[in-house]
């Protein structure tokens, strides 16, 4: 019979286990696939800290949150600037190799988000047999139109927001919200809509702070006593952007803190006169169950992902295309980011009932 290994990979999110349990169940049951599972991403392998999965460890994790296999961001191609020695990284990728080959694995299913599928690609070049499964919060893997994560964060964001609007109206606020998303605005823009934010800013539109004071003074003069500002972590100002352009280099904030959503409201609150409050969201927006959405997706990419290896269909990650769940060539998603695009209908939509983008 086949053995198979799996692992969690990157920043934890709602549905890693429902989407374990969907490949584990499908491939034990259906496929008679024996299952090994790793500890703490590529870093397991690397350590060789595996164990075989029975069918206890994955009944009943359907809404369990978090991983069961427990995760890491080891990048075993790149050293991570505290190993000294520069072949540290290569190393650490031959260890995989020879721990899968020690292991008589057939195929290592992974379980991540952009990190994860390039290292996936990185192994398969090398001759390794890898399925990938796209999870992340941040939504903003290539290739398909959704990841498993992102929706249960959305829900959470939106009930923020929600409750954001009675104190905002009660003391007369402006209250700004920065939620995740890397370097995407997937996570902002949809539950800045969902939660009726006056201002969104996601790090594909450059915003301009005048423009922002200038929404929400109107706002305020046409009778309005309060406003929400949503912006995403990786928002960056038009200033920002151009000077990036010029210097030909990615933007790359000096230091996570303040964080923007602080900066962002120092400056409201000094050019507006306005009280101004923030909320920084963060692990909240990762954490716990996730919701009906990622626990239907994760099972269906999961037991894609068995159907795959009882063909043996390897190099690939499951993706969704126009509600099909499809699998797409790992080279084509290795290395490359999915950000919101400037015409993507959302946008649109969220300027035709009025709001501030930012620009
Ligand atoms: O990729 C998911 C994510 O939560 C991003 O939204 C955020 O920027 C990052 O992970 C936080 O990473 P860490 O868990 O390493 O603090």
């Amino acid at each position: 019979c086949k053995r198979v290994g799996i692992l969690t990979s990157g920043g934890d999110c709602p549905g890693l286990n429902a989407a374990i349990r969907g490949v584990a169940k499908s491939a034990y049951y259906k496929y008679g696939i024996e299952i090994i599972g790793i500890s703490n991403g590529y870093r397991g392998l690397i350590e060789g800290d595996v164990r075989p999965l029975k069918a206890k460890d994955f009944d009943g994790i359907l809404t369990r949150g978090g991983t069961i296999l427990g995760t890491s961001r080891e990048k075993p191609f790149k050293p991570d600037g505290r190993e000294r020695d520069s072949d540290a990284g290569s190393r650490k990728a031959d260890a995989i190799i020879e721990n899968y080959k020690k292991l008589k694995l057939d195929c290592l299913v992974v379980l991540g988000g952009n990190g994860t599928h390039k290292t996936a690609y990185l192994l398969k070049k090398a001759g390794l047999n890898v399925i990938g499964l796209p999870k992340t919060i941040d939504n903003d893997i290539w290739g398909t139109d959704v990841t498993f994560g992102f929706h249960s964060a959305v829900d959470v964001a939106t009930e923020a927001i929600d409750r954001l609007h009675s104190t905002a109206h009660s003391h007369n606020r402006v209250m700004v919200i920065e939620l995740m998303g890397h370097k995407a605005g997937w996570l902002t823009l949809y539950a800045g809509i969902a939660g009726g934010g006056d201002v969104i800013l996601i790090p594909e539109i450059p915003y301009c702070i005048d423009s922002i004071v200038e929404h929400l003074v109107k706002r305020s003069n046409q009778g309005k006593e309060f406003s929400i500002v949503a912006v995403a972590e990786g928002a960056i100002s038009k200033k920002e952007a151009n000077l990036a352009k010029e210097k030909k280099k990615k933007h790359k904030k000096e230091s996570k803190y303040p964080s923007i959503g602080y900066e962002i409201a120092k400056k409201i609150e000094k050019k507006s006169g306005m009280e101004t409050r923030v909320t920084v969201l963060g692990y909240l927006q990762r954490g716990g169950t996730p919701n009906p959405y990622d626990r239907v997706l994760a099972t269906a990419f999961g037991t894609a992902a068995a159907d795959l290896l009882a063909m043996g269909r390897y190099g690939y990650m499951l993706a969704m295309r126009n509600n099909h769940v499809v699998p797409v060539p790992l080279e084509e998603v290795a290395g490359r980011l999915k950000r919101v695009p400037p015409d993507h209908g959302l946008i649109s939509t969220a300027r035709d009932i009025g709001t501030c983008l930012g620009d």
